[in-house]
């Protein structure tokens, strides 16, 4: 009894306080020199002057939201946007290189050569088609595989083809292969290879083709010819696996993984290998180099490029908002990108291995049965693989 009195009376006492600087504070505060209440209005605007970003990139993506902020717009002429935004205009380009880059990057002359081809052709974002499969989704996929490749991996598409990539009905629903192909042009030294890529195209009718130079830095361009093509050629696609030709997909999981969803996460679906926290590499020898005068800042959380997974909802999202956001030279960072915009970030699933699994499993036919995607696979072990995954024999505990 009297420990508890003690501590009630501990209370008040505490509670008292408490009030009487309360009081105290709210006096002082909300009362000028003489008693009366006042509203204190700061002497200057407590937002910041917009200066532009020293990187290219992020300058670029600044005058992007600039001109969509829609409460600016609503108001303003192009008079009234800072004098850096407006010359910088790159949507107002015609699809030729355009030399105002050399001056408006600080150490333009000494980038690497991909760079310079990079940035002169980067508001580029329209190619024409070579070769198309127009009527490929007349009945509309449940699922549309849809892999990266290049002109001379005639091998790589034929074991997908044989393999992971056999278009048809898997477990009762429609799964469609197409390959997303650029140019291989005589510039970059590619032997022209383009009268047997069209026999390939009639035989399998399931090559995509744009004409452009077809590079590692081009592969963003690559990203939106397809947002593109998927709204016209297959916008009924309910969902998109999208990877490379030297992955193994296991095609009968995501199916089962699919068919598990609840509708609102169906909608909404992004799932890959997830890569956060991550930034721009500035060691000049890694592939994935970037300098600082092209961007500055952290990635967003990002799918790896092997493979990812997503609903068709999504693919018209991403395209819409694709033409808000500047092409940047590394594909996966670029889609995740586009996903911040949206609001959405990838979510990390287990079954996709693109940094491979471990050496003592990978011959162990059971070791795929859970997974989704292991990269990387040559077109044999593509093969060998799906032979195991589909024999009835299989028995895996
Ligand atoms: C819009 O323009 C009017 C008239 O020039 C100005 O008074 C108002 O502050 C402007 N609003 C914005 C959001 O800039
Ligand atoms: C940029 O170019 C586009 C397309 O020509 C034009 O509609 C827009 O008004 C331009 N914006 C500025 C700020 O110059
Ligand atoms: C395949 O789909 C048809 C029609 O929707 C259905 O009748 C059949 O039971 C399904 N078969 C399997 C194995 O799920
Ligand atoms: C593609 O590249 C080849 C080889 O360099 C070239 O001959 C051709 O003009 C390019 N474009 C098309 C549409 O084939
Ligand atoms: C991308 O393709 C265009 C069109 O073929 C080409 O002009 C440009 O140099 C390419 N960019 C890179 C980085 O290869």
């Amino acid at each position: 009894m009297a420990v508890q009195r003690r501590r009630l009376k501990l209370g008040v006492t505490v509670l008292t306080i408490n009030l009487f600087i309360f009081i105290l504070i709210f006096r002082h505060s909300s009362q000028d020199k003489n008693g009366r209440h006042s509203v204190r209005i700061p002497s200057e605007p407590f937002w910041a002057k917009l200066l532009p970003n020293s990187a290219y990139w992020n300058r670029l993506q600044q005058i992007q939201d600039l001109q969509n902020n829609p409460i600016l717009t609503a108001n303003l002429s192009d008079t009234g946007l800072p004098y850096w935004a407006t010359e910088t205009n790159l949507s107002s380009e015609p699809c030729k290189h355009n030399n105002r880059v050399t001056t408006q990057v600080k150490d333009y002359n000494s980038l690497p050569s991909r760079f310079k081809d990079f940035l002169l052709y980067m508001h580029c974002r329209s190619y024409p088609l070579m070769v198309d499969q127009p009527h490929i989704c007349k009945e509309p996929p449940f699922l549309l595989l849809a892999v990266k490749s290049q002109v001379s991996h005639f091998d790589r598409r034929q074991a997908i083809r044989q393999s992971w990539g056999g278009a048809g009905v898997v477990a009762n629903k429609t799964v469609v292969t197409v390959f997303l192909l650029g140019n291989a042009t005589a510039w970059d030294h590619h032997p022209d290879l383009s009268s047997s890529l069209q026999d390939e195209s009639n035989r399998h009718n399931d090559i995509i083709q744009w004409d452009y130079r077809d590079s590692f830095f081009n592969l963003t361009v690559k990203e939106v010819l397809f947002l593109e093509w998927i709204q016209t050629r297959c916008p009924n696609a309910r969902f998109i696996f999208k990877g490379d030709d030297d992955v193994f997909v296991n095609t009968y999981r995501i199916l089962d993984f699919l068919k598990g969803l609840s509708e609102p996460k169906a909608r909404d679906l992004f799932v890959g290998d997830v890569i956060t926290e991550a930034g721009p590499h500035r060691d000049k020898k890694v592939k994935y180099f970037i300098p600082e005068s092209m961007y500055v800042g952290k990635y967003p959380p990002y799918a790896g490029g092997g493979g990812y997974l997503f609903s068709g909802d999504i693919a018209a999202r991403l395209r819409s908002v694709s033409q808000h956001v500047p092409l940047y030279p590394i594909d996966d960072v670029y889609t995740g990108m586009c996903l911040k915009k949206l609001g959405l970030a990838p979510e990390k699933h287990k079954g996709f291995r693109t940094f491979d699994i471990e050496e003592k499993y990978r011959s162990n036919p059971c070791a795929y049965k859970s997974l989704i995607l292991v990269h990387p696979r040559t077109p044999q072990q593509m093969i060998q693989i799906w032979t195991w995954l589909s024999s009835p024999d299989l028995n895996c505990q």
